[in-house]
C-alpha cells in the first residue's frame, strides 16, 4: 500500500468515499456534502495548490489536516485518487 492510500484511507475515505467521489457514508450526514476529489484534481479552474491549501488549512465544511498532514502527504494522497480513477 502506497503512502497516498493509507493516508487516504485513515483520514479521508470516511467522507470522500472508495474513488474520491464525494460519497462516503459519514459524508452523507454532514449539511455541506464532501467535494469530488477527482473532479476537483482535473479542473483547470481548480489549480492543484489550492487544493493542497484546503486540505492543510480546512474549509466551510471541512477541517484544517494541517496539523497532521504535510504539503507532501497531501500529494501523495491526490497521486493515489488520480491512479485509482485513471
Ligand atoms: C468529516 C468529513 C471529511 C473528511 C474526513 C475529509 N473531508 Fe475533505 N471535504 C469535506 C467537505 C464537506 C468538503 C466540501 C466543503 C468544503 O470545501 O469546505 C471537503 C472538501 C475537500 C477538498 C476540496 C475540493 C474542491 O474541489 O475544492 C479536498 C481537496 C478535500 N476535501 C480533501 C480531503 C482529504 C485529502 C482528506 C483526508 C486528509 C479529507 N478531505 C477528509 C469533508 C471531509
Amino acid at each position: 500500500m502506497s503512502a497516498g492510500e493509507s493516508t487516504y484511507k485513515t483520514l479521508c475515505v470516511s467522507c470522500h468515499g472508495e474513488l474520491g467521489h464525494g460519497d462516503g457514508l459519514a459524508g452523507k450526514a454532514l449539511s455541506e456534502q464532501p467535494s469530488n476529489i477527482y473532479e476537483g484534481l482535473n479542473s483547470w479552474f481548480e489549480p492543484e495548490y489550492e487544493l493542497i491549501d484546503t486540505v492543510l488549512n480546512g474549509n466551510e465544511g471541512m477541517q484544517a489536516w494541517g496539523s497532521v498532514l504535510e504539503e507532501k502527504d497531501v500529494k501523495n494522497i491526490f497521486a493515489y485518487i488520480q491512479k485509482i480513477n485513471g
